[in-house]
């Protein structure tokens, strides 16, 4: 059942985390299967003369929020509301957070923000609403906010701020991930490694389509030396990071940069009769002759693997094979969808190797071979036959490895 953590963070000044954890989704964004559910976070800032609150939380969970926030603060006492992203995970319960206040909060945020707002909740909630530009900076309650836009991580409408005197980076959607850690922060290491997966498959599914805008970004950061600097990182989902906050957006570095891990090579395939399970026998036992490490997704008629968990695997990967079944005079249907979001949200430099079976017409082959052509990635080779591969079939299977083994170097 989902639950509402309310946690003191800092005592000087009094700072909370407010944590939806949300046990109960299944699909995020209707789409990414996360049975490990996700955390909504939102931050309550005390200082001398003003109350900020960073961030809101999805629609679903407006009472048990407003009953969290209620233990903290009166509403009305609310002087600014921080709008890091408007997506309604971050954004739903703020028309009721508004009018238990009065609505005498100012909001912040970017003016894409602004319309958003206006378009998801009507008028009334941007009625006190200013606008800010990059590097806009604020005294609010004696401490100075500096408003940073990182657009496309992962909206138009996204900004991050960080308070100079305290060293404290509200990121939103930045830094986050999917799971629900036991802790609240990266304190123990093992809480830290289990959550880590958590947080590539959620940058994939989530940010993956606008994965470049994650280098520039975290660049643009180092450069105003705040990655470095910030005493804590703090999320819109997931962990706090405040024992080594640098850590969580080094690890954006790597997924977003599609950094490979030595020798991991990610297997998907569908199966329907194992004419296509063959083939990938010959290729994983080839794969292993050569020291790499496959990752293996299938799809039969008794297992179907998740999309979002396939989507994770991609950016560190060295190297790609992609094995389908004709069907239908199309790539079979699991493969045809898995490889459109890897084109789409996972799209690197990366060497792939197609992998076809077919009964009478090969036609999979052959239009996997167009989509990587047209993509990012680098086709190394295409090797499709018809039924039970023959050893003249297997030996090719193996020449293909052996062409990409030679790409990867
Ligand atoms: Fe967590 Fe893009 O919202």
């Amino acid at each position: 059942m989902p639950g509402l953590r309310v946690e003191k963070i800092l005592d000087d000044p009094e700072l909370y985390l407010l944590r939806v954890d949300d046990d109960r989704i299944r699909y995020f964004e209707a789409t990414w299967d996360i049975p490990e559910g996700i955390t909504y976070n939102a931050y309550l800032m005390k200082l001398d003369d003003a109350v900020v609150l960073f961030d809101v939380t999805k629609g679903d969970y407006t009472d048990l929020f407003m009953e969290g926030l209620r233990k903290i603060i009166d509403p009305r006492e609310i002087t600014h509301i921080v709008i890091h992203h408007t997506e309604p995970d971050h954004t739903g319960a703020l028309p009721a957070v508004l009018e238990a206040n009065g609505y005498k909060a100012r909001l912040i945020g970017t003016s894409f923000a602004k319309r958003f707002l206006e378009g998801f909740y009507g008028e009334r909630v941007v009625e006190n609403f200013q606008t800010i530009k990059d590097g806009e900076e604020m005294k609010i309650g004696g401490k100075t906010f500096r408003f940073i836009t990182v657009p496309w991580l992962h909206w138009p409408d996204t900004m991050i701020t960080y308070v100079v005197e305290e060293r404290l980076l509200f990121s939103c959607d930045a830094g986050g991930g999917y799971g629900i850690p036991k802790d609240i922060d990266d304190s123990d290491e093992e809480v830290v490694r289990e959550y880590l997966p958590h947080v590539t498959k959620y940058i994939v599914t989530v940010i993956g389509h606008y994965h470049k805008y994650i280098v520039q970004n975290i660049a643009k950061l180092k450069q105003l030396g705040i990655v470095t600097e910030a005493r804590m990182i703090l999320p819109g989902h997931g962990l706090v990071w405040r024992k080594n906050p640098v850590r969580i957006f080094e690890h954006y570095e790597r997924v977003g940069a599609g950094t490979p891990t030595k020798d991991k090579v990610l297997v998907v395939y569908d199966s329907m009769y194992g004419f296509v399970e063959r083939r990938m026998e010959v290729i994983i036992d080839e794969l292993r002759k050569h020291g790499k490490k496959p990752i293996v997704y299938r799809f039969t008629d008794k297992e179907a693997p998740a999309v979002s968990d396939i989507l994770g695997e991609v950016p560190d990967s060295e190297a790609i094979v992609i094995g389908a079944s004709t069907y239908e005079a199309e790539i079979h249907p699991r493969i045809r969808y898995t490889l459109y979001e890897i084109l789409d949200k996972a799209n690197y430099e990366k060497p792939v190797l197609i992998v076809g079976a077919f009964g009478w017409a090969g036609v999979a082959g052959k239009k996997m071979e167009t989509l990587i052509t047209r993509s990012k990635f680098d086709l190394v080779d295409v090797v499709e036959s018809r039924g039970m591969p023959r050893p003249e079939d297997e030996e090719r299977l193996r020449e293909g490895v052996r062409k990409l083994v030679a790409w990867i170097g």
